[in-house]
Order: C-alpha cells, then sequence, then structure tokens
C-alpha cells in the first residue's frame, strides 16, 4: 500500500496579517500535491504541552474561507522557542528554559511528518535552521512580519498592511492635530527597523519622520516646527519608529524580556519626544502610539496576494526539491533562499535609499539635518 506522505505547518513569533492567507493555500497546495497537512497549535508549544492543543488535521473544509482574516488560526508563540522551553520541573512552580529540541524533534518523527513548513520573522526561521541542524527532517520557512526586516526577501506579508493601517491613522490625526494647532508624535512598531515609520510618514504627509538608523537631534525637529509656524501651518506631525534613538541615547524599552523571549520589547519613544518638544517649542505635543493596531484584522490584497504565493512555493519547493530554505520574494519572482541568508542579520533601512531620498526632497525632516537649513529656505 502507499504510504501517505505527511507535512506539518506552524506559525511563531508575533502574528502579521496574511498568515492565514499561507495556511490556505500551503494546505490547499499540499493536497493537491497528494500530502496530509498537520497544524502544529502554537508555535511548536503544540508538539511539548498537552495543554497547548496539540495537532489539527488541516483539509479543505478547514482552510475555507480564511484566506481575508486577520490573526492564525493555528495560534502562535513569543515564548515557545523549544531550546530555551519553559518547564515547570520538580520542586519549584516557576517555569525554567530547558533544552526539548530532542523531545520536539523526536515527536515530529513518531507522526511521520517529512517536512515542516515554518512561518515566522528572522527568529523563527533561526530556530527552524537549529532543528534542522539538530536532525529535524526537511524545513521550508515562509517569511512574515509587519517589521519587513527579514534579509534575503524585498518585501514580507504584513508589512503593506501595517503600513495602510498607520498612514490612515495619520491622516486622521492630521485633522485634529490642524484644529488644535498641536505637535502629534505617532509611535509605530517596526523593532529595530524604520520600514514602518518611514514609508506610512511619507504617505500619510508627516512632517517628520524618526528611524532607528538616522539617530536624531531635537534642535532640527524644533526648527521644522518653528518653519512650519512660520508658513502659517501651525501644526506637525511626528511619526517615530519604535526603535528611534536620539544621537548618543538609548532605545526606549518597555520590557527588558527574559530568558524565554529573549528580546526586549520597546515602546515609549512617543511620550519622550512629545514632553522634550512640548518643552523646547511651548506649544501643545500629544503623542500616542498605535501598537498593535497594526498586525490586528485582515491583510491589504497586496500582502494576501504575496501570502498565497509564499504558502503555495513553499509546497511547490516541497515537491520539485530536495532542498530546504525560506521562500523570499525578488523582481516578483518567487526564490528559495538559504536560511543562512535569512538569519544572517536584520533588513534595516539604508540611510541613503531611494525612499529617503524622496523625503527628505520633500522637505521631511529625519532629525539629523543642520537646523540652518530650515531658515535658509
Ligand atoms: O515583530 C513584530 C512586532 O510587532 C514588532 O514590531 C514589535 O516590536 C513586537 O512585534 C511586539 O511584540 P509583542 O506582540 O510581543 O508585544
Amino acid at each position: 500500500m502507499k504510504k501517505t506522505r505527511k507535512i506539518a505547518i506552524n506559525t511563531g513569533g508575533g502574528d502579521a496579517p496574511g498568515l492565514n492567507a499561507v495556511i490556505r493555500a500551503a494546505t490547499l497546495a499540499a493536497i493537491e500535491s497528494g500530502f496530509e497537512v498537520w497544524g502544529i497549535r502554537n508555535g511548536y508549544r503544540g508538539l511539548l504541552e498537552p495543554s497547548a492543543g496539540g495537532l489539527v488535521r488541516l483539509d479543505r473544509e478547514r482552510v475555507r474561507g480564511i484566506g481575508h482574516l486577520g490573526g492564525t488560526i493555528l495560534g502562535t508563540a513569543n515564548r515557545g522557542d523549544p531550546f530555551h522551553f519553559p518547564t515547570v520541573v520538580p520542586g519549584s512552580h516557576i517555569p525554567v528554559p530547558v533544552d526539548r529540541a530532542d523531545d520536539l524533534i523526536a515527536r515530529f518523527k513518531e507522526q511521520g511528518f517529512e517536512a515542516l513548513i515554518a512561518v515566522g520573522g528572522d527568529g523563527s526561521q533561526r530556530i527552524a535552521k537549529m532543528l534542522m541542524d539538530r536532525g529535524l527532517p526537511r524545513v521550508i520557512g515562509v517569511p512574515k512580519t509587519i517589521d519587513n526586516d527579514v534579509i534575503g526577501t524585498e518585501v514580507t506579508f504584513g508589512f503593506d498592511t501595517a503600513v495602510s493601517i498607520a498612514t490612515e491613522a495619520i491622516d486622521r490625526l492630521h485633522t485634529t492635530a490642524e484644529s488644535h494647532e498641536r505637535v502629534m508624535v505617532i509611535e509605530v512598531m517596526g523593532r529595530n527597523a524604520g520600514w514602518i515609520a518611514l514609508r506610512a510618514g511619507l504617505a500619510g504627509g508627516a512632517d517628520v519622520v524618526l528611524i532607528p538608523e538616522i539617530p536624531f537631534h531635537y534642535e532640527p525637529i524644533v526648527a521644522k516646527i518653528a518653519q512650519r509656524d512660520g508658513r502659517g501651518r501651525s501644526f506637525t506631525l511626528v511619526v517615530v519608529a519604535e526603535g528611534a534613538k536620539p544621537a548618543g541615547g538609548q532605545v526606549s524599552v518597555k520590557d527588558e524580556g527574559d530568558v524565554f523571549r529573549g528580546v526586549a520589547q520597546l515602546g515609549g519613544i512617543a511620550a519622550h519626544v512629545e514632553k522634550e518638544l512640548a518643552r523646547r517649542t511651548n506649544k501643545e505635543c500629544r503623542s500616542m502610539s498605535l501598537g498593535h493596531l497594526l498586525r490586528g484584522g485582515g491583510p491589504t490584497t497586496f500582502d494576501r496576494q504575496l501570502a498565497l504565493r509564499f504558502g503555495t512555493a513553499a509546497v511547490r519547493y516541497l515537491v520539485e526539491s530536495g532542498a530546504s530554505g525560506v521562500v523570499a520574494i525578488r523582481a516578483d519572482t518567487i526564490e528559495l533562499c538559504s536560511f543562512e541568508v535569512v538569519t544572517s542579520g536584520t533588513k534595516t533601512v539604508p540611510p541613503d535609499c531611494d525612499t529617503v531620498k524622496t523625503a527628505r526632497l520633500m522637505g521631511l525632516c529625519f532629525g539629523d539635518e543642520r537646523p540652518e537649513r530650515f531658515f535658509a529656505i
């Protein structure tokens, strides 16, 4: 009798609009290609923790009508790294990090899975690679993040949606900023990359954009506000990436993170900028953080299509090649990129890239200009 070929799929790290489209596309493509498909619940926890939901069979019925939905039907986990898995050991009720990678691989093999489609950001792809090095048979990674900071792919799904939501928010804040002649400081996610702030700031007509890649000074921002006041535009919109920092200063951190999560939770820079600008300009200033709004809800058409293409390409590579790797888009073509490249660092905004040049020529301030410039115009 012919053996059933089984594959698993999981979603790890922070969610991003488009995850369900990947799950749907990969499932349909895999079924078409003769595989049985299973979802691992909550990152890797479904295979390691009895209470985490285990595995869910993905069939046509299960993935019907989910392509446009936000979130992930499989659930995800930020504290599910199998190499530092939170485990309660005898004698204590406080979880400690335990290397459960071998357990995970054993259970994966017991289930008869021949490959994993791992949908996640650079952290998840790093874990997937480490699992393969330990003996997981085969992984095709699908890069995901609203931050757009994954190396190897020109863009990740979730990014376009996040930029669209941020742009709409900036549009809305314009009217209230103008009515009250205020300085509005809007913080957007993106971790150590300024892609969301840059793109949404440009599209939304912000006056100042502060990104991690260009440490800022307050003087040029104050000068920009004064310049606008002088032109009868007595309000200013400042978009700040959560990872932006003043020159010589520190990134604003909400939570240092712990051994399970690994990375710090960024946030709070908008409130600092608001305070400092109020002090320096004597104008009414307000700040807000758009936070997780940028990750909520369904994907834009662009993200939906990219996610569908990534999901099917993952299966195509499983079927057509023996290789492992991460699907990536370059020049509108989906390719397989190596784990080494994808996990080699973070894709940040080149300070001299085309979008920054465009913004500068339109008069946007990045906080690194010489203040005299504003008075010379
Ligand atoms: O990586 C996606 C992201 O939304 C970042 O932009 C942000 O810094 C982080 O995740 C927030 O993580 P959490 O959902 O754990 O608060």
